[in-house]
């Protein structure tokens, strides 16, 4: 009775929800436990492309189950939007999905919080998605937050009321009015459809179904890079995206868990500030942009490109006991005479270290290359993992040396058959 979690090993947007989907037909539940609306996941096929933002990425499988856990914080508002996309689309999101009545609520005066407190920040700006993630876990873990199973309690408008006020009062400290009047009604709307939803306490739910020796798969949002203890601090998201985040954000217990799979792109791609060592800020880095279409599926941000980083990937697999890689937009990198490989960090004093610094440091590191000879072959045409061009099988193959986990699939476009399935 496993639970597998699958994790982002880079800065997000690594093709969680492409895998997600291709991985669904082997389980019977994939549960979502931690992050919010500042997901943007993407599944393509039969020529669409659907992005998901808090619904899990199982929901185009009908016999699956679709948790969105305790860990999660859940805007009702985008979380109708996206229940009426899908229902436009002829899926019927709502009949296999549950939500935790202990996810944390997020207001319209927590996304108010977050633009201001953001613009607080001047130069030293997150580059938040603003979709009040950082203010929702604060009033978690500060122990004044309103959860999805207090919208069926009876005094649940009241206590709507005090937090706004509390939230006011903190937006006055900046001199600034949060300015939610006109939201509020929407949210209420969408609250009320919320309450008409399968809430329930999803952790018993996940262990009556491990019990019964149903396959649980947990998705993770953003990536190991952005988490809040191990990420570049203080540029990272205010939840726990590592493998343990899934214990805690969903109520399952570690002995259950077996398989790690650690997304990863061929190359490496950051959205919003923060150190990025292996950042390319010329012509490469706009080439593998455009190839790539990198572009945020949340905000429509720019994404910033680089190659990829050995001494973060490695970090991420220790942190995760990663256990198989995904290695993720390989077709994006077919137009290159080589590629390189970052494999240590040089410091100011000219020594070299494996070792992912603090952030000043960080900010002061130089990354040192290996060149690998580019495969230059359209992968559109390879549905065989047996036919990869030689050089894309080099470049697995020295991943997985250097890395020393096995890499089990190359995604080699969106859809999801674009996927080759490795030995
Ligand atoms: P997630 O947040 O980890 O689920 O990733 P996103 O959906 O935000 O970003 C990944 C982007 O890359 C999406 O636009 C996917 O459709 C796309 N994508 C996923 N896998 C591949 C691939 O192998 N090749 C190409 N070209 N695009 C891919
Ligand atoms: P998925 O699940 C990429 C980044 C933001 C910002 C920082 C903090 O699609 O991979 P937040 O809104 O959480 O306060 O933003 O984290 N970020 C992501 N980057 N993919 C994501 O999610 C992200 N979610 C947050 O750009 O730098
Ligand atoms: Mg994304």
């Amino acid at each position: 009775m496993p639970v597998d979690v699958l994790v982002g090993l880079q800065w997000g947007d690594e093709g969680k929800g492409k895998i997600v989907d291709v991985l669904a037909p082997t389980y019977d539940v994939v549960a979502r436990f931690q992050g919010g609306p500042n997901a943007g996941h993407t599944l393509t096929f039969n020529g669409t492309k659907h992005v998901l933002h808090q619904v899990p990425s199982g929901i185009f499988h009908p016999h699956i189950i679709n948790v969105v856990g305790n860990g999660v914080v859940l805007d009702p508002v985008v979380f109708r939007e996206e229940l009426r996309k899908l229902t436009a689309r002829g899926v019927d999101a709502t009949a296999n999905l549950y939500i935790s009545k202990k996810a944390q609520l997020i207001l319209p005066s927590h996304r108010a919080l977050d633009r201001i407190w953001e613009e607080a920040r001047g130069g030293g700006r997150i580059g938040s998605t603003l979709k009040g993630i950082g203010p929702t876990y604060q009033d978690k873990i500060g122990r004044t937050g309103l959860r999805v199973g207090d919208i069926l309690r009876a005094d649940f408008k009241q206590r709507y009321q005090e937090t706004v006020e509390r939230h006011r009062q903190l937006a006055a400290f900046h001199q600034r009015e949060l300015g939610i009047e006109a939201d509020e009604a929407a949210f209420f709307e969408a609250v009320e459809e919320l309450s008409q939803l399968q809430l329930t306490d999803t952790e018993y739910l996940l262990n009556n179904l491990l019990s019964q020796g149903k396959r649980i798969l947990a998705e993770g949002a953003q990536g190991s890079l952005l988490d809040i203890d191990f990420g570049t601090y203080p540029f990272v998201t205010s939840s726990s995206t590592v493998v343990a985040g899934a214990c805690t954000g969903l109520g399952i217990a570690p002995r259950y868990i077996e398989k790690v799979y650690g997304i990863s792109k061929a190359y490496c791609t950051r959205v919003g500030s923060g150190p990025f060592p292996t950042e390319l800020l010329d012509e490469v880095g706009e080439k593998i942009r455009q190839a790539g279409r990198e572009f945020g599926s949340t905000t429509g941000r720019p994404r910033r490109c680089g190659w990829i980083d050995l001494p973060a990937l490695r970090y991420a697999i220790m942190l995760n006991g990663v256990t198989e890689i995904h290695l993720m937009k390989a077709d994006v990198l077919s137009d290159f005479d080589e590629i390189q490989v970052c494999t240590h960090y040089k410091r100011g004093d000219g020594t070299l270290t494996e070792q992912l610094p603090d952030l000043a440091e960080l900010q002061e590191l130089t990354p040192e290359y290996t060149a690998l000879p580019g495969w230059r072959t359209n992968l559109d045409e390879v549905s065989d993992a047996n036919a990869l061009p030689s050089q894309l099988a080099k470049y697995v193959q020295y991943l997985e040396e250097q890395l020393n986990v096995p890499v089990t699939i190359v995604s080699v476009g969106p859809d999801r058959t674009s996927t080759l399935h490795l030995n």
